[in-house]
């Protein structure tokens, strides 16, 4: 993408943040039912569908997963969220032939986003995707074509797009009083848990081979099962590209920045050796056109000096320094001895996942794209999966947006789509 065509879409997009700087009010009132089937009946479903219940007007109809004691357990919070049963699958592609579904909530882990995300464009239905987009690069083309095709209403789980916190703190940057931003830093450390790692037959609910579906076919252990997929490299790849997607997202949509143009990363497993297979201490550099943007985590618990600035983002600018996390946002003056500025977030708890979930139902009933759309996921995918493939080879890279390469250098270029293991195929033809 040209600087023009960036500036554009970033004048078009300071404009949609205006709009949204008051986010959505929450209401019941909702014109028509909609009938959701979920893929994926996990946490996470669990969180975007308490949200759904509390916006109103939704009704789990249909779910899948390829656990029982998963799904099983998702029924009953149904019951409960809802007063009425979900019929039960275990395929997705049956899921996604279930009469009368309005869309698909698709929150299984990142290997199983593309395939069952591209049936659902086929099929016509709106899909809520959560993040990343999708393992990898490539997988994320043939979702955007496919939804380009499709024409379907898509909104990507990043919702911090609609915490007033960022969007306020955005408004302030574009005011220039803090300066021009010279450099950006993200960062989040916590203690993980590391379940056993040691290789064990799966639970009997769990089909353990399908779960793995596309990815390697790994010896099942806690370490990589529900949830603790994400520090496994075959499937959530990392706490960058689970969780630190989020802040880059939100840098994104900030400051209208596409995709970096070079990127570095250094870090290693030092401290959970044998237990976790992607780092748990990493320091990338993301060069976007406009600045840099740095991130840094630290997993086994060690804190920033002020655990206060443990998760957020910090905007280095010229006169001052911005930083800006969940639940509030900060101006630091740089001139001697002036007090730092500490703004509250109206936003509490799940509000922002209500704002986000309300802004796609809207729109699914309305038929139009709402606030996230596919490809400010996959720029934002693509960008920490840019970090990790600078990590594996350990070079500087460089990535051409326009041809999505990464000339020059064959071994970070093949890193863009992943094998496939069979029967599964990889959607990318290109
Ligand atoms: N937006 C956010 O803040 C946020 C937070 C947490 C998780 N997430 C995202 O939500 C998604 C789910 O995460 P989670 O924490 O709920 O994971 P989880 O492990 O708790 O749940 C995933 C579920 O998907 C099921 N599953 C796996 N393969 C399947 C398949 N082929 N078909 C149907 N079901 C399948 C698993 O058995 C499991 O029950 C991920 O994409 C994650 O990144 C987003």
């Amino acid at each position: 993408m040209n600087n023009a065509t960036k500036r554009r879409e970033f004048l078009g997009h300071a404009g949609r943040l205006a709009a949204m700087a008051a986010p959505a009010v929450l209401g019941k009132a909702q014109s028509r039912k909609l009938n959701v089937g979920i893929i994926g009946t996990g946490w996470w479903a669990g969180v975007d569908m308490k949200a759904a219940w509390a916006v109103g007007g939704v009704e789990a109809t249909a779910l899948c997963d390829v656990d029982t004691a998963m799904s099983d357990a998702f029924v009953a919070e149904c019951e409960k969220g809802q007063g009425s049963k979900p019929k039960v699958y275990k395929d997705y592609r049956e899921l996604i032939q279930h009469p009368g579904l309005d869309f698909v909530l698709l929150t299984a882990p990142p290997q199983w986003h593309a395939l069952p995300f591209i049936a659902a464009c086929e099929k016509g239905l709106p899909v809520y995707c959560e993040k990343p987009l999708a393992y990898d690069i490539r997988e994320g083309q043939a979702m955007m074509a496919a939804q380009k095709k499709a024409g379907n209403v898509v909104q990507i789980g990043f919702q911090r797009r609609q915490s007033d916190a960022f969007h306020d703190a955005a408004a302030y940057l574009r005011s220039g009083r803090a300066g021009k931003i010279v450099q950006a830093e993200a960062t989040i450390h916590y203690k993980a848990g590391t379940p056993d790692p040691t290789p064990q037959s799966p639970p009997v609910t769990l089909d353990w081979d399908t779960w793995c579906g596309p990815a390697p076919l790994r010896p099942y252990s806690p370490a990589i099962g529900h949830r603790a997929w994400r520090l496994e490299r075959t499937t959530g790849h990392g706490h960058l590209v689970d969780w630190g997607i989020h802040l880059v997202d939100a840098t994104r949509m900030m400051t209208g920045i596409g995709t970096p143009k070079r990127v570095q990363a250094t870090g290693g497993i030092y401290h959970y050796k044998g237990k976790i297979t992607t780092p748990d201490t990493l320091v990338a550099n993301f060069e976007f056109d406009e600045f840099p943007l740095v991130w840094r985590h630290r997993l086994w618990g060690s804190q920033e000096i002020d655990p206060a600035y443990n998760n957020g983002v910090f905007f280095y600018c010229e006169n001052e320094t911005v930083f800006v996390t969940d639940s509030r946002w900060e101006i630091h003056p740089s001139a001697r001895g002036a007090q730092k500025q500490v703004m509250p977030a109206k936003m509490k708890g799940n509000e922002m996942s209500e704002a986000h979930v309300k802004d796609f139902l809207d729109c699914v009933r309305a038929g139009k794209q709402p606030s996230c759309q596919i490809a400010d996921g996959w720029e934002s995918t693509a960008t920490v999966q840019l970090g990790m493939i600078a990590y594996h080879t350990a070079q500087a890279i460089k990535f051409d947006a326009a041809s999505v390469t990464i000339p020059g250098n064959k071994e970070a270029q093949a890193m863009l789509k992943r094998e496939y293991r069979k029967p599964w195929q990889h959607p990318w033809k290109g």
